[in-house]
Order: C-alpha cells, then sequence, then structure tokens
C-alpha cells in the first residue's frame, strides 16, 4: 500500500519539504521507509543510522513533530491515511537531509569531570555492593539519542543558553556519579548547579516523555539534584551542620 510521505531535505543554507509516495508494507518502521526512498526515488537523502534496533541512537529525528527514532517508530502507530512527514532535530545544526551536527553534546560530555576514585584505589581493592549497582543502573541504559537534549525547551528555543545548560543527559550523568560510592572527585550536585544550568531546568518533563529508554530523568535525576541542593542552603540545620564541620 502507498503512503504520502513528507521528507525535509537541504542544508545549512536552507531547505524545504518534499512529497513522496511510497509503498508500506506491514511491520515496517519509518527508517525503513527512508531506506526505501534511499533506494527508489532519493538515493542520496541523508540519515544517520547504525543498529536498527533501537540501542546505537544515531536514527533521531522528528516525526511529526514528535521527537523519535526512525527504527523504533512502528508505521502502524499512524492512522491508514495518515500523512507521516519527518524532519531534523531542531536544536541542532543541520548538516544536510535528517543528519545534524551534534557536536554540543559531546562537548558538554567533555566538560563533565570524569569518574575520579580515591588515589591509591587498585582495580580489585573495593567490591561495588548490588545495592550501589542498582541506584544508578536505570541511567546506565541511555543510549545517547540526544532525543531529549533536542526536546529541552531551555535550548531549544534559546540558543543563547547552550553556553551554559548541558542539558537532562548530562544531568542524570551527573545523578549516576553522585550516586558511585567510589567518585571522589567533586560534589555533582553543586558542580550541576554551578557549571552544568541544573537551575535553567524548570522541571516541565519533555526530557522523560521522548527518552527510549523509559529513563525518569526528571524525578529520578532532576528533582532529587535540586531537592538536595535547596536542602544545603537554606535548610538551617544542614546549614549549621556544615559551618559545625566546616571548622
Ligand atoms: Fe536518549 Fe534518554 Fe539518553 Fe536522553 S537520557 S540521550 S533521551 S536515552
Ligand atoms: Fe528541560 Fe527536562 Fe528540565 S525538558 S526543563 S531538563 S525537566
Ligand atoms: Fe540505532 Fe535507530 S538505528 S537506534
Amino acid at each position: 500500500m502507498k503512503r504520502h510521505f513528507r521528507v525535509w531535505r537541504g542544508d545549512e543554507s536552507g531547505g524545504e519539504i518534499q512529497d513522496f509516495q511510497v509503498e508500506v508494507n506491514d511491520g515496517e518502521v519509518v527508517l525503513d521507509i527512508i531506506h526505501r526512498l534511499q533506494a527508489t526515488e532519493t538515493p542520496d537523502l541523508a540519515c544517520r543510522w547504525n543498529c536498527k534496533a533501537g540501542k546505537c541512537g544515531s536514527c533521531s529525528m522528528e516525526i511529526n513533530g514528535k521527537p523519535r527514532l526512525g527504527c523504533m517508530t512502528r508505521m502502524s502507530t499512524f492512522e491508514e491515511n495518515e500523512t507521516v512527514t519527518i524532519t531534523p532535530l531542531r536544536t541542532f545544526p543541520v548538516i544536510r537531509d535528517l543528519v545534524t551536527d551534534v557536536s554540543f553534546n559531546y562537548e558538554k560530555a567533555r566538560e563533565t569531570p570524569a569518574f575520579a576514585p580515591p588515589p591509591g584505589v587498585r582495580p580489585g581493592d573495593y567490591r561495588m555492593k548490588q545495592i550501589d549497582v542498582e541506584r544508578s543502573q536505570e541511567f546506565r541504559k541511555c543510549i545517547e539519542c540526544f532525543l531529549c537534549q533536542n526536546t529541552c525547551h531551555v535550548v531549544r528555543d534559546h540558543e543563547e543558553n547552550k553556553k551554559a545548560f548541558s542539558g537532562p543527559r548530562y544531568f542524570i550523568r551527573a545523578a549516576e556519579l553522585d550516586m558511585h560510592p567510589l567518585d571522589d572527585r567533586t560534589d555533582r550536585k553543586e558542580y550541576a548547579q554551578a557549571s552544568q544550568g541544573l537551575g535553567y531546568c524548570n522541571i516541565t518533563k519533555c526530557c522523560t516523555e521522548v527518552c527510549p529508554e523509559h529513563i525518569k530523568i526528571t524525578d529520578n535525576a532532576i528533582i532529587p539534584m535540586k531537592e538536595r541542593v535547596v536542602d544545603r542552603r537554606y535548610d538551617p540545620l544542614v546549614w549549621l551542620g556544615r559551618k559545625i564541620f566546616r571548622r
């Protein structure tokens, strides 16, 4: 059966939506349709992908305005006569067609202080408890698709915030390291507040809604970090305790 597809084509200098009628078979996903277009009408259509199994995080795109993985979006999601419009991620600069330059995220990854165990701890010296492994396990499911980064309005609508705001993917990294019993380098919560722009987040939860790994980014990483930063700064008992123990 033929279906109506609209695909954005262009580069950093501009582009337009093009219309296609494409054959769709039972069980296919949006990435199959892009591959069919490449095999037929538009061999030069640029699209990043790798695993076709929802695990590499490469095929992020916007499908009918919603940030999604092309390889995990079944065509049966849409009504039979519904037009499917595919556009590149909006928050990052377009390279060509559906491929965007996501280097913003790599810069933020580089800025995040790496895991650092206390000096002198050698491999095998320390056995992590299962409970500590499980606490941060959820955050380690991240496939770095950057759909959350693309969706967050702090940078999606405000290019000027990109310098100060690391984004939800790096808040879960901060939370993960904060939960690690051997991470000794820095106070991750204070760092997130002071240097990653945690204060810009107003808990809209849009990042959580689009995460294909169903990581509860807002409830399990952002809100607990925000609460602990606030506790430290404004709880009089915590404040007094810090004063005493700092002496
Ligand atoms: Fe993708 Fe979720 Fe990781 Fe964000 S947290 S990069 S949405 S897998
Ligand atoms: Fe952005 Fe997620 Fe906060 S979408 S505003 S980081 S809750
Ligand atoms: Fe790997 Fe879609 S191709 S996540």
